[in-house]
């Protein structure tokens, strides 16, 4: 269900704000990773058809495109929630509790920490030490840290995202 739905979106995809990209950036040296980033922002992930696209439009063979995409944390292989809902469980946040937060999060959405809700709505990720211990323990959801949660105000929270 989720892998069709995935399917149909990859196939309807407008190539035409990508093609304008690879034009831009076509005969410039170190073009993979701008073009990954202008992708990216533009599909709010890097579907296959996408790397294809780039792959045939920059002329730089597709494992070199992956090999690329693959290699940086900040390239998403996969579709993402609208919202990205970030729990630290970095040393202070987890002797403060984290690990509760977080399997409230997972049993509430019906997902594993990495993993996206089917519906596509939220992304849960879990990282290590935001920078702001001394509000442990923190979640960030979207752009927002919120510091000092319990499992309880974190589901409502969540609750509230459109
Ligand atoms: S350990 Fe969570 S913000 Fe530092």
């Amino acid at each position: 269900m989720v892998a069709e739905t995935q399917i149909v979106d990859e196939e309807t995809l407008d190539m035409s704000p990508l093609d304008e990209v690879i034009e831009q950036y076509r005969s410039q040296p170190g073009a993979v990773i701008p073009v990954l980033q202008k992708a990216q922002h533009i599909y709010g992930y890097l579907p296959p058809e996408v790397l294809q696209h780039i792959s045939r439009g920059l002329r730089v063979p597709l494992s070199q495109i992956y090999g690329v995409a693959t290699f940086y944390a900040q390239f998403y292989l996969q579709r993402r929630g609208r919202h990205t809902v970030r729990v630290c469980d970095g040393t202070a946040c987890h002797v403060r509790g984290a690990g509760k937060i977080i399997t409230a999060l997972e049993r509430d959405l019906g997902i594993a920490a990495g993993e996206t809700t089917p519906d596509y709505r939220i992304t849960l990720e879990v990282v290590y030490c935001l920078g702001s211990c001394g509000l442990a323990p923190v979640v960030v959801i979207d752009d927002q840290v919120v510091g000092r949660l319990v499992p309880e105000k974190a589901l409502e929270l969540l609750r509230e995202l459109p």
